[in-house]
């Protein structure tokens, strides 16, 4: 235990595609960059590139398709009895579609992270990137927030800003903005980890967090 963190950091990913940024979490793991342990992977899209990438790194991985269900909270209902069955304590939003209900924020409080490719409260919503670069910003970025009940709301944690170049292009700047991505997630695991960051829980007693 570390400032009342357990470690290692027990991780449940939340994931709809890639699996990019997620994979920077496994590889920092496996080099030893990073105190955690990915306990499950879950996708709402079955045929997400991330469920092969959990499976490669021997991380559990499934898919509970949204569709299956039939409103957001009994598949909320689903997603929380997978995460606390495989132990995740924090749960990280890795690309994950889908807006969550109060009922799964409440349960796991203040310790529900997600990444965005913008710098919020910039550019809330899909496609972000292509956003910002109509919009014509000279500098963007990603975002690393608590979650909250709203589309990228919730307290920013950390923000790592590049400059839009002239010539820049949707892929120009999604290659640089998922390299800054990684970065950015892995170093604000390491802070939960090592307790720097606290869950935004603002009336819980210190103590008891
Ligand atoms: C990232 O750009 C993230 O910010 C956004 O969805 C994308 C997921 O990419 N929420 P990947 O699946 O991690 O490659």
């Amino acid at each position: 235990m570390r400032a009342g963190v357990a470690t290692p950091l027990s991780l449940g990913v939340l994931v709809s595609g890639n699996g990019s940024n997620l994979q920077a979490i496994l590889d920092a793991i496996g080099a030893g960059r990073l105190d955690a342990r990915v306990k499950i992977v879950i996708s709402n899209r079955a045929e997400a590139h991330a469920l092969e990438r959990a499976a490669r790194a021997g991380v559990p991985a499934r898919a509970i398709p949204h569709k299956g269900y039939a409103s957001r909270e009994e598949f909320d209902r689903a997603l929380v009895a997978a995460l606390r069955e495989a132990g995740a304590e924090w749960i990280v939003l890795a690309g994950f579609m889908r807006i969550l209900t109060r009922e799964f924020l409440d349960a796991f409080p203040g310790k529900i992270i997600n990444i965005h490719p913008a710098l919020l409260p910039a550019f809330p919503g899909v496609n972000a990137i292509q956003q910002a670069l109509d919009y014509g910003v000279k500098v963007t970025g990603c975002t690393v927030h608590f979650a909250d009940p709203g589309v990228d709301g919730g307290k920013i944690i950390a923000q790592s800003a590049f400059t839009v170049e002239p010539g820049d292009t949707h892929d120009s700047l999604a290659e640089r903005m998922h390299a800054a991505e990684h970065r950015l997630l892995v170093q604000v695991l390491g802070e939960i980890a090592g307790g720097r960051v606290v869950p935004d829980v603002p009336a819980l007693a210190s103590s008891e967090r």
